[in-house]
């Protein structure tokens, strides 16, 4: 014992998860977290682990002392072992670990600190989301979560890689500032030396970022917070991550052909994976045949477009929707769909509902060969025979398919038969069918308008962000016709998200006018909005254009979570609550009066 204690002088040596054969003889000193210790009746086993893994301890009888002290350790002490590696016993490897081939015979064991009873097991898969964030610490230490904060770790890293060998330079921008519009509601900090004004927590540093490139820095980037307060979603946090980018005098294809590199690097590096080419689709395109600016090109089904088809129909289910401006009717074919049974279009139609669909017409074709005689349709009787065969010939409709159909406002049907079209895709029948492709399906979407009709507002608004440049030439449509300008923005999706986007930004001060009044925003708002950034616009703000990546969602990507939260340390849930710290909390009346504030509905502390 004591040859193992002078050889072993630092109070670690090795992490547990990577003592391997190379190992092998060799006197270790490991510390870490008991994850289970099994007594076997004479020899007690430790499965110690450490950010990097497992290793198996043995605790021998005959050394008395230490054996005492095995007896006495729990799940989560921290301990320290010093012991030989050796190799395992014949037939006990265990070929899921890294130290799977060996175990350490422990000479030593101390007990760095004790641990109460955790409330539930480490390796335990079927925690709630609850339990897991109300005690996030016990659950960091879960191999999952280690990893994929490692993981996260390493595409941040190669990201500054990337940026810093092409010459992007890292510029911290303000958290305390003034609004940005990215359409989101502000977080909101009241000054205490200001009364009665507030900060916003920037909803990204877009307009910093553009005034860093009028002011020459020419290439940035930052892996920073942005803050929206908005309904979340399993791809959405109140606070999240961006790798924000912004650059002078880059075109629009030039800027996607340098990050289509940084992402495609970072998945070559990080996951040894090469996404090939992205394919650029047109935004119109994407509507048209997904009813999705982001679409899951895995899922290998599209829509047919039947709106001119069914204007003259006697259903005015689809006639309707098909003679109103706005209006759209399109068939999703999926093949081999005529086995999907009755019960689960029932269960389709109320899931299209959800989206705002008032019902989902179908066709079941046995037999295409002799038309209508040989379909099986609530609806097909409706339909007369010129709309029945074109919506066979549109569709390519062979025996054993079903078709789905779409009938209400452009936004309606997009949403419900795009939804629609992933829920087929992924499920069993989709995944048994060949619908869906395993793997992963990038691509650009580009060319969006500019600025979409808010019919309850009855006003224009910026798709991307009001800072976007048109296509050259269309801000002549400007002030005639907003709907026909298209942008110079761009998305990058893949497998269904929106990993990111930007746009080209508008750097003349007049074109930047234009888009507010456009906007509806008289000269005298903007000026009180964005006067710093019309007022920089004036001294030779040079071309430039940029992009901003969500991180969390990039890492959830790579990681297969089922969450954004499940890349995220210390997250909030869906209410944007922290179940670790009971963040948000009340504050005391004191500080409140510092700030000029008085709550309208007291909460009692
Ligand atoms: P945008 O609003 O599209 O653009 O945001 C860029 C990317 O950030 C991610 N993202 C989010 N991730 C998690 N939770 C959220 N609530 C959330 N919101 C957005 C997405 C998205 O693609 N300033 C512009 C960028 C630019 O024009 O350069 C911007 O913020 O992955
Ligand atoms: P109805 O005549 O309303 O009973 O509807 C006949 C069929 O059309 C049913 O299968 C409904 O689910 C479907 N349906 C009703 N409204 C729509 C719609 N807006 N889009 C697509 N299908 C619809």
């Amino acid at each position: 014992m004591a040859i193992a204690d002078t050889q072993v002088a630092q109070m670690r040596s090795n992490y547990c998860g990577l003592v391997t054969e190379s190992l092998m003889g060799q006197t270790v000193s490991l510390c870490g977290w008991v994850n289970r210790r099994r007594d076997h009746g004479g020899v007690i086993f430790i499965d110690l682990r450490d950010r990097e893994g497992y290793v198996q301890v043995v605790c021998d009888p005959d050394r008395a002392e230490m054996f005492g002290i095995a007896e006495d350790v729990r799940n989560e002490f921290c301990v320290q072992v010093k012991g030989i590696v050796r190799a395992r016993p014949e037939g006990t490897a265990n070929a899921s670990l890294k130290s799977g081939q060996v175990e350490v015979l422990c000479h030593e064991l101390i007990v760095l600190n004790a641990s109460v009873t955790p409330p539930f097991q480490l390796d335990d898969d079927n925690l709630s989301e609850t339990t897991r964030l109300t005690h996030r610490v016990l659950d960091l230490r879960r191999p999952y979560m280690q990893n994929n904060l490692m993981l996260r770790y390493r595409v941040a890293m190669e990201t500054r890689k990337f940026l810093d060998a092409n010459g992007f330079i890292d510029i911290e921008t303000p958290m305390l500032t003034k609004s940005t519009p990215e359409g989101a509601r502000d977080y909101l900090v009241p000054s205490r030396v200001n009364e009665g004004q507030f900060f916003a927590l920037p909803q990204s540093p877009q307009l910093f970022k553009q005034l860093l490139m009028v002011a020459g820095f020419d290439r940035y980037y930052q892996i920073t917070k942005c803050f929206r307060d908005e309904d979340l979603r399993a791809d959405r946090q109140p606070e999240f991550t961006q790798i924000d980018i912004e650059t002078s005098f880059m075109g629009e294809q030039e800027i996607r052909d340098m990050f289509q590199g940084m992402i495609s690097n970072m998945f070559k590096t990080v996951l040894n994976t090469d996404l090939g080419e992205f394919p650029v689709m047109a935004y119109a395109d994407a509507m048209h045949r997904y009813g999705s600016d982001k679409p899951d090109l895995r899922v290998n089904l599209e829509f047919t477009e039947l709106t001119d088809v069914m204007a003259d129909v006697d259903f005015k289910v689809f006639s309707a929707p098909a003679t109103t401006p706005g209006g759209r009717v399109v068939a999703l074919r999926v093949p081999g769909g005529a086995e999907i049974s009755r019960s689960e279009i029932d269960a389709y139609t109320e899931f299209v509902k959800i989206y705002g669909a008032k019902g989902l017409a179908w066709i079941k074709v046995n037999d295409v060969s002799k038309g209508r005689e040989g379909l099986q349709s609530p609806i097909v009787k409706n339909i007369h025979d010129a709309a029945v065969a074109e919506i066979l010939k549109r569709t390519g409709a062979q025996n054993g398919d079903i078709l789905f159909f779409g009938a209400d406002k452009s936004k309606v049907v997009n949403d419900s038969i795009g939804a629609l079209r992933l829920k087929v895709g992924h499920s069993v029948f989709g995944k048994k069918s060949g619908l869906f492709t395993k793997g992963w399906k990038p691509l650009w979407v580009v060319d969006f308008p500019m600025f979409e009709y808010d019919e309850d507002g009855k006003r224009w608004s910026a798709v991307h962000h009001p800072f976007t440049a048109p296509k050259d030439g269309h801000e002549d449509w400007m002030d005639t016709d907003p709907g026909r300008c298209i942008a110079k923005a761009y998305d990058m999706v893949l497998n269904g998200w929106e990993l990111g986007g930007g746009s080209v930004r508008i750097h003349r001060a007049d074109v930047q006018s234009k888009v507010f009044s456009a906007l509806n925003i008289g000269p005298e708002e903007a000026q009180l909005k964005f006067g710093f950034l019309l007022d920089a616009l004036q001294y030779g703000a040079p071309p430039h254009g940029g992009l901003a990546f969500g991180l969390d969602r990039i890492v959830t990507m790579m990681t297969g979570a089922e969450s954004i939260r499940d890349v995220i340390a210390f997250p909030k849930t869906q209410r944007a609550q922290c179940l670790l710290t009971h963040a948000p909390s009340p504050v005391d009346e004191k500080q409140l009066r510092e700030l000029h504030i008085r709550l309208r509905n007291p909460l009692p502390i």
